[in-house]
């Protein structure tokens, strides 16, 4: 028998649990793999070519090497190296009026802007508002820090973004909160796959607007698979603009997917307000963030994402690399799409990006049925999630059959 030991632990840290669901799922699927079995596992949203390795860039293998190691050794800026800063608002806005009211801070990756955003929008003990199908991430983030997150229904009967339901939490925050923080994740939003279209960010900006008139609304524009969408779409920018009438607009960008770099921790919170003085106190507000959790970010990363993102030589050959493995994406989208119909599986609109998800009865009992047949999806309540990132074309239809067995399960 061992002896109970009291732990130096504070209570809420006693019993966390170690690793992401995600994280744990990939690591079973890898051991069954190792042990000779034909796995498919289509959980991590990495993005990976159809050989079933990491896709990455060759172009940010070179800049990163091109960086004087004497430069990247140095310590960033605490807010992040201005060329960065810059790059990251030029990336989003050009030079147009939106850069005009935009500051930027460096932080390691989107996840890095996500907290910076609860943590300066938010009181301790008050929540943020999300869709009902949210990345997971934002939970814990939230959780850390003594906030939290709270929900409003996704889908509404027609499919589309439920926009009453959005309107109806934005009230309900106001009038419990005094003030709302909003985490919109689109285009190509994770774990849904589901992006807006013109009228939706019409009517998702119009009610952020209204809602501004009546109490502080800040709104985090989560952009991680911006680059993944229809880059003629601009209607996020004009949806911005609305917002900026009354309100807070934060952009959580990252280099994560961007420029296939997850492992540098790259990114930037950009934040834009209408009042030149409110920008003042927003960068100090970022700057003091930075320097009380990771002091400053990665040097070399910066650098290096900043010429990518600015040199023209550079730039043009990443971004046509990327438009390479957009292409390799959009096949298998496409084969995807074309099966589940076939196979008659309920899902929302999908017109791209690094995940789909597909409607079930029972999140778990699809997932734990589609892993007898060596498919590994992630289990949600009412859907499974399937990361088409990490899945090479030609396996797309050994997972609609997965899916169409543990939906089946599931319904039975
Ligand atoms: C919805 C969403 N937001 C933000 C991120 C942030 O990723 P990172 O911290 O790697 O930039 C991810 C990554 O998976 C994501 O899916």
């Amino acid at each position: 028998m061992t002896d109970s030991i009291a732990s130096a632990l504070i209570q809420g840290s006693q019993n966390r649990s170690g690793n992401d669901p995600i994280f744990s799922l990939n690591a079973e699927a890898a051991s069954r793999s190792a042990a000779g079995e034909s796995i498919l596992n289509a959980t991590l949203g990495v993005l990976m070519n159809d050989a079933g390795k990491l896709a990455v860039m060759p172009s940010v293998s070179e800049a990163l090497q091109r960086v004087p190691l004497e430069r990247a050794a140095a310590y960033s800026p605490i807010a992040g190296a201005a060329g960065f800063l810059s790059a990251t608002i030029s990336d989003l806005f050009d030079d147009g009026p939106l850069a005009a009211q935009s500051i930027s801070a460096a932080t390691p990756g989107g996840t890095g802007a996500i907290h910076h955003a609860v943590v300066n929008f938010l009181e301790p003990g008050q929540s943020a508002l999300t869709s009902s199908y949210y990345w997971g991430p934002y939970g814990v983030i939230t959780g850390h820090s003594g906030r939290g997150v709270d929900t409003f229904h996704m889908f509404g009967e027609d499919g589309r973004l439920d926009l009453d339901a959005m309107a109806i939490g934005i009230d309900r925050h106001i009038d419990q909160q005094g003030r709302a923080l909003l985490l919109l994740n689109f285009p190509c939003h994770n774990p849904t796959g589901y992006s807006l279209d013109e009228s939706e960010w019409v009517g998702v900006a119009e009610v952020i607007r209204m809602a501004g008139e009546r109490a502080p609304v800040a709104t985090v524009l989560d952009c991680a698979y911006l680059r993944f969408q229809d880059p003629e779409s601009d209607h996020w920018l004009h949806a911005i603009e609305t917002m900026l009438e009354s309100g807070t607009v934060l952009v959580a960008w990252t280099a994560s997917k961007t420029f296939a770099q997850y492992g540098a921790r790259i990114g930037a919170l950009i934040a834009m307000h209408r009042d030149a003085d409110e920008r003042v106190r927003l960068t100090n507000a970022l700057s003091y963030s930075c320097r009380a959790t990771w002091s400053n970010c990665n040097h070399l990363g910066q650098l290096a994402i900043a010429e990518l993102l600015t040199d023209p030589d550079l730039k043009g050959r990443a971004d046509s690399e990327r438009d390479g493995l957009i292409e390799m994406l959009r096949g298998r989208v496409a084969v995807f799409n074309e099966g589940a119909a076939a196979a008659g599986l309920d899902l929302p609109r999908y017109e791209g990006g690094f995940f789909v998800a597909v409607f079930t009865p029972d999140g778990e009992e699809t997932a734990e049925a589609m892993r007898a047949e060596g498919v590994y999806v992630v289990p949600m309540e009412g859907a499974v999630r399937v990361a088409l990132c990490a899945t090479p074309e030609a396996q797309v239809p050994r997972i609609v059959e997965a899916l169409r067995i543990g939906v089946a399960a599931a319904a039975s």
